[in-house]
């Protein structure tokens, strides 16, 4: 993977949001894959800004302490070592933080972090320097609407709440009924749409995909299409190449 930017990639940007478990992630990995690109997955900031202010015993409720603490602090992203990765690591004041991102105490810390306005605020900043570079999939809640208004691709998938809830319980190893998933996912897509600060919603000019009855491969053949569409730079022998390469 060429991690310069590709001359004229910078208006190459796709974003796509949704609500959890409605395989933006998934489908964002799949489409960068197939065009060379890279995924930028904008959950990582929050969680990495969570993890901070665990680490420096801030208590995340705290939203000045939080926004004081994350101002100060030096985020960086910076693409996998893997080969194989299209995904981005993001370091805390010189730490790799991705090893601990999916922690349960990350994971049950962040959506408070999230609604702190002025950590969104200080957040938008690095992910839309971080897009400039283009050629990149940029998945997350508020990309179409408030991240990148002008990105000239959106996508906004969604899937029915008993499919993400059954996805979510799939993902999880521990073996968690579906019941109380399909519970934690409501909670969760209640907070996301209902907090002042950039509420989950769909940017007028987004493209909807529903996947809940499409495979992973399908979701990915239909937004490859949109994007296709929408961003014609992207001539389809390019592609072949990336695929065939
Ligand atoms: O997609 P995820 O589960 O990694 O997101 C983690 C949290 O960050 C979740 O509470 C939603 C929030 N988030 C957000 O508010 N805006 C984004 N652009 C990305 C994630």
């Amino acid at each position: 993977m060429n991690d310069s930017p590709v001359s004229g990639c910078q208006q190459q940007v796709v974003a796509i949001d949704g609500p959890v478990a409605s395989g933006k992630t998934a489908v964002g990995r799949e489409l960068a894959r197939r065009l060379g690109w890279r995924l930028f997955d904008t959950g990582i900031m929050y969680r990495a800004a969570t993890w901070q202010a665990q680490r420096r015993g801030v208590h995340l409720d705290e939203d000045e302490s939080v926004a004081d603490l994350i101002r100060e602090s030096a985020f960086q992203l910076s693409p996998q070592s893997d080969s194989e990765s299209v995904d981005l690591d993001v370091y805390v004041d010189g730490d790799n933080a991705t090893p601990y991102l999916r922690k349960p105490e990350v994971e049950s810390g962040v959506p408070t972090v999230a609604a702190i306005a002025s950590v969104r605020a200080l957040m938008v900043e690095i992910q839309q320097a971080q897009a400039a570079q283009g050629c990149m999939i940029v998945v997350g809640r508020d990309i179409g609407t408030v991240v990148l208004p002008d990105a000239p691709a959106k996508i906004f998938l969604d899937a029915s709440e008993e499919v993400r809830a059954r996805r979510r319980a799939a993902e999880q190893s521990s073996g968690a009924d579906e019941a109380s998933v399909l519970k934690a996912t409501q909670r969760r897509d209640a907070r996301d749409r209902s907090r002042t600060a950039s509420p989950l919603i769909a940017a007028a000019d987004a493209i909807r995909l529903d996947t809940s009855r499409l495979t992973l491969e399908q979701a990915v053949d239909a937004a490859e299409a949109i994007i296709r569409k929408r961003i014609p730079a992207l001539a389809s022998a390019q592609s072949d190449a990336v695929r065939q390469g």
